[in-house]
């Protein structure tokens, strides 16, 4: 006879936080996010460790090399998409891990023979009014010069005249080195009153530009996480197919951390991905899932998961419930799931975080996912909303929308995300193309969740993630009680479209 769970699948909109004692210790301030990100011994500390507990689902209108550098600005990690070729995957790890906080690879360049003319053209269509005058144009040609807007007067040049005429010659400017720390160069800057250092090899090739302005942003970065080379850290999603030649092209490319995709991990192919993982690259880090209890968590534990991913028809462009029938409610398998990972490590010493995967609709719900046992949280739909995401910015009607689609929908057709051996090939959906309303940036965001989530833990007088755990008192709710926690009986001015 088949198995029946005894308790009822539940999301998380079916739970509250009841609060406990807060000290005066208890304050946001004194709250630290830190979660481990891969698996530990006891005793020892995680390799890798977030700052931040969140991570950027492995989709194509997530998470690419804009999102990562945005998220691990802020403690965060995305993992980039695997449904793209090796080439382009590796190449978008290859951006992340090229930029340095605080040093841009120039994308306003132009050559000394070029015309004043031409200069214009370039301003228009980069917006940017410092112009690097290189041998071939290029961001890492010969530097011979730089040209801003304060080295000619519009009306006064013949636009046929060359760049070179106007430019600050090369024996005149004031460089960097590639040696340089930015704490180096922002010194240079205000030593000499620049707005713009260029930093150039010892050939005499540019290498980067540091802007004033960067240096004061990147120290409103305190969180952001990075690698001993001070590069941000990067995750990536492969596929039970091709990993023997997308692992090691990534790898080159300078990943830090795998994760397999996959809508169900219950699998052999996990396992044996996980072991050609282990076997030629010892050190690396690989993720898996998604399972929705204790059994599924297990067997990739066993296997040699790094961390495992729960979650199954939950998330917001997800159709697998209705199509295929499987799934458990989110709040349910996180439960299930944290008792099985604490049991895991009692008895092997072995501790193997968690990540609850899609369904985090509201920021309280993230707040929950932690409460209830989850070391960090993936998101789809919440950074997708954001001006770093990649899909498209559209206007309707006045109001900003980015495009938001399933790995599953024929728009993705990433059919390695649901392979179930034999030929594969994409035969029906599993998830549907959508929008979601435009957020602004991601940091602007991330603050305010953050803040939220931080105001419930101090609620409960947790200061950190596994004191939450301990402490956490959780409810389930009644249907009436859920009305009764949103506004009620009063008519809401300015009604929000984005409900957060
Ligand atoms: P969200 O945060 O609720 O939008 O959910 C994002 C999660 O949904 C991802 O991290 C994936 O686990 C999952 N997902 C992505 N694409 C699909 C799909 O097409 N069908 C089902 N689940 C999907």
């Amino acid at each position: 006879m088949a198995k029946y769970f005894k308790e009822e699948s539940r999301t998380f909109n079916e739970y509250l936080l009841v609060p406990g004692l807060s000290t005066k210790k208890n304050t946001p301030e004194n709250i630290d996010l830190s979660t481990p990100l891969v698996r530990y011994k006891k005793g020892k500390k995680p390799t890798l460790t977030l700052k931040l507990p969140m991570v950027s689902a492995i989709m194509q209108s997530v998470s690419d090399d804009s999102m990562a550098i945005a998220l691990a600005k802020e403690g965060g990690v995305s993992f980039i998409y695997g449904s793209q070729s090796i080439e382009s995957e590796a190449e978008m790890i290859r951006k992340v891990k090229r930029y340095k906080a605080g040093f841009v690879v120039s994308d306003s360049n132009i050559r000394p023979e070029d015309t004043i003319e031409d200069l214009l053209a370039l301003i228009e269509k980069t917006s940017h009014s410092t112009v690097a005058v290189t041998d071939n144009g290029g961001p890492n040609g010969k530097l011979m010069g730089l040209i801003t807007s304060r080295d000619y007067r519009i009306n006064k040049v013949d636009l046929n005249d060359p760049v070179s005429m106007y430019m600050t010659p090369i024996d005149k400017l004031i460089c960097g080195s590639t040696k340089d720390d930015l704490s180096t160069c922002n010194d240079i800057i205000w030593d000499h009153k620049l707005n713009t250092l260029p930093v150039i090899d010892d050939k005499g090739n540019l290498a980067y530009m540091v802007f004033r302005k960067d240096y004061e942003s990147h120290k409103d970065n305190p969180n952001e996480l990075l690698d001993d080379e001070k590069r941000y850290i990067v995750g990536a999603g492969i596929n039970t197919r091709d990993y023997k030649e997308r692992v090691p092209a990534l790898i080159e490319a300078g990943v830090d951390v795998l994760c397999i995709d996959s809508s169900e991990g219950f699998t052999e192919y996990q396992k044996d991905t996980i072991s050609w993982i282990k076997k030629h690259y010892k050190n690396m880090k690989v993720g898996a899932g998604n399972i929705v209890d204790a059994e599924g968590f297990r067997y990739l534990a066993d296997a040699g998961a790094d961390f495992v991913k729960i979650g199954i028809g939950g998330g917001s462009i997800c159709i697998t419930r209705e199509t295929k029938g499987i799934g458990r409610g989110q709040a349910t398998a996180v439960i299930e799931v944290a008792k099985a990972r604490d049991d895991y490590f009692k008895k092997t010493g072995e501790y193997v975080p968690i990540c609850s995967d899609g369904g985090i609709v509201f920021d309280h719900h993230i707040t929950l996912a932690l409460a209830m046992g989850a070391d960090f949280v993936m998101l789809g739909r919440y950074f997708a909303r954001f001006h770093e995401s990649p899909s498209a910015l559209i206007n309707f009607n006045g109001t900003y929308y980015k495009e938001y689609w399933g790995e599953g929908s024929t728009r993705a057709r990433n059919w390695q995300r649901y392979d179930l051996g034999g030929k594969g090939g994409f035969k029906f959906e599993e998830g549907v193309d959508s929008y979601v309303p435009y957020a602004g940036h991601l940091k602007d965001n991330v603050q305010v969740t953050i803040s939220k989530v931080k105001s419930t833990m101090s609620n409960c007088g947790a200061n950190t993630l596994a004191e939450f755990r301990k402490k956490a008192r959780l409810t389930v709710v009644s249907s009436t009680s859920i009305v009764e926690g949103g506004a009620h009986d009063v008519v809401v001015k300015n009604n929000k479209l984005d409900n957060q």
